[in-house]
């Protein structure tokens, strides 16, 4: 018999067919003539139930269906009478693939915390709401790619080993076969990265970017879509040390069709969670509402698909970062001294800085432009006033920034005179250098923080809670 996915059956199955389903157990109860038994197959969130007869089956094998076992069960889908579901199967053969010992299995079916589900990180995914958030995170994928694949981009697949330490200087993991004890060394007691495997020094990529712009100066407009490395000691609820992230790059985008573009987006992959993801949102938004009755109700957050459908109806407020920070010193926290950090034209903002923005004064999301040039990468477009560059960051609502991108300096001398303010090594950079010396034209592009999309698309709070197995200071387990 063919095995039907628990999703399939719960859409379109009929009383009276003959069904084989595979799965794991989430609970068991009933009495001693008749037990029902909650199936996952990991297909949706909503389980199967399963009926059995105690009196048709061996005792022992009754006994080992417990949460967390993996079974077969054959049998006839009948109506259901309970439970809100059309159908319920009625075994006639249960097979036991693999038992679950209750004295040590980890996940058992009561409120576990998200702390303890981190510790179990191999396990979570059988939990509702992990399961929830990964097929979420899937589906964002799959619609990532659809969107651009309309749109005409193509995927490009940029390096993760790289030479360039262009973005953010002394961030980078080191990429080396060096010997770590005794490396050859260079006259001045240096590690000799000559002699290291690529013959030169090599780190992972904190950025598909710069070699994005390479293709899109090409092919006209790509994105990158992979994993990238920062070796920044946060240990915030809004970093990782490895995360994804999506990287759009356009020849001939200005920073106005950046701007249209990453609002367009966001809009497309929330739309799409909404049409074709109900069942997992439905079940984090209550979740949510759960984790949070015990909040005064001014500092419970909105209903997560109330919230979705608000983002995805409202248009983005643009200003500069100038006009932020006027606000930002007009602002009752500023006046109060609410702020833990200080606020003056030249900060880099702090997330408490773009929260207030999105969450108290414009009260929807913001796309700040024309940054102070000193606090970004050297690769932007400068503005005619010599001190700020066509920047822009997307701030979301419990993200804050969500896109970081820019309009890209074009101008060879302008690029070059700015890399020798900043101590960045132009012969290195000749490769990058090079569209600009052949055919230089305007483009744009902007980087989509994955983890920090999915933390918005599903309201988890924490970012470990959105990767399978986060990479954070001190923490690569799994
Ligand atoms: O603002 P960032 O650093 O921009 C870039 O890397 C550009 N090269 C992008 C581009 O223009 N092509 O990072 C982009 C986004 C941030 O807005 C944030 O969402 C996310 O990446 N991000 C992180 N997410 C998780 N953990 C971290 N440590 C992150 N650092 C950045
Ligand atoms: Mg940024």
């Amino acid at each position: 018999m063919r095995r039907l996915k628990i999703k399939e059956i719960l859409k379109n199955g009929k009383p009276g067919t003959a069904t084989l389903i595979k799965g794991w157990v989430r609970t068991r109860r009933g009495s001693k003539n008749v037990h029902f038994i909650a199936m996952n197959d990991g297909s949706t969130i909503n389980n199967l139930q399963v009926v059995a007869d105690t009196t048709q089956f061996d005792e022992q094998l009754l006994r080992e269906i417990n949460t967390g076992a993996a079974l077969a069960v054959e049998g006839t889908l009948t109506e259901s009478k309970g439970s809100g579901q059309n159908v319920e199967l009625l075994a006639e053969r249960i097979e036991l693939l693999g038992g679950a010992d209750p004295e040590k299995y980890p996940i058992q079916p009561k409120k576990h915390t998200l702390e303890f589900l981190r510790e179990n990180a191999h396990l979570r995914f059988r939990t509702n709401t992990f399961g929830a958030v990964f097929r979420l995170r899937h589906s964002m994928a799959y619609a990532i790619h659809h969107y651009f694949n309309e749109k005409g981009f193509y995927y490009l697949h940029t390096p993760i080993i790289t030479a360039s330490d262009a973005e953010g200087a002394g961030q980078m993991f080191r990429v080396t076969t060096l010997d770590a004890i005794n490396p050859p060394l260079t006259e001045d007691k240096k590690p000799d990265y000559s002699r290291d495997f690529f013959g030169k020094a090599t780190n992972l990529t904190v950025s598909g970017q710069l070699e994005g712009e390479l293709g899109a100066m090409a092919l006209g407009e790509i994105y990158t879509f992979g994993p990238t490395f920062r070796a920044e000691n946060s240990n915030t609820a809004r970093h990782l040390a490895e995360f994804w992230m999506i990287e759009p790059e356009m020849a001939f985008y200005d920073l106005k069709d950046n701007m249209d573009l990453a609002e367009d987006f966001l809009k497309y992959l929330i739309g799409y969670a909404l049409d074709n993801c109900s069942d997992d949102l439905q079940f984090l938004a209550s979740r949510l509402e759960q984790e949070e009755k015990n909040k005064p109700q001014d500092q419970r957050s909105m209903n997560l698909i109330e919230k979705l459908k608000f983002v995805q109806s409202s248009s983005f407020i643009r200003l500069t970062y100038t006009e932020a920070i006027e606000i930002l010193k007009n602002s009752k926290p500023y006046k109060k001294n609410q702020f833990q950090f200080p606020v003056d034209w030249g900060i880099d903002l702090q997330s408490e800085h773009e929260r207030y923005l999105v969450e108290k004064h414009f009260k929807c999301p913001v796309i700040l432009t024309d940054y102070p040039r000193d606090i970004k990468a050297f690769y932007m477009k400068q503005n005619d006033d010599n001190k700020t560059v066509r920047a822009m960051d997307v701030l979301f609502p419990q993200i804050g920034e969500i896109i970081g991108g820019s309009q890209r300096e074009e101008n060879l001398e302008k690029l070059l005179s700015r890399m020798k303010e900043m101590d960045i090594p132009a012969e290195e950079m000749w490769w990058y250098l090079d569209t600009r010396r052949f055919g230089s034209a305007v483009h744009s592009g902007f980087g989509l923080g994955f983890e920090r999309f999915i933390l918005f698309i599903t309201g988890m709070g924490n970012i470990r809670d959105v990767i399978a197995f986060p990479r954070t200071p001190k923490n690569a387990e799994f």
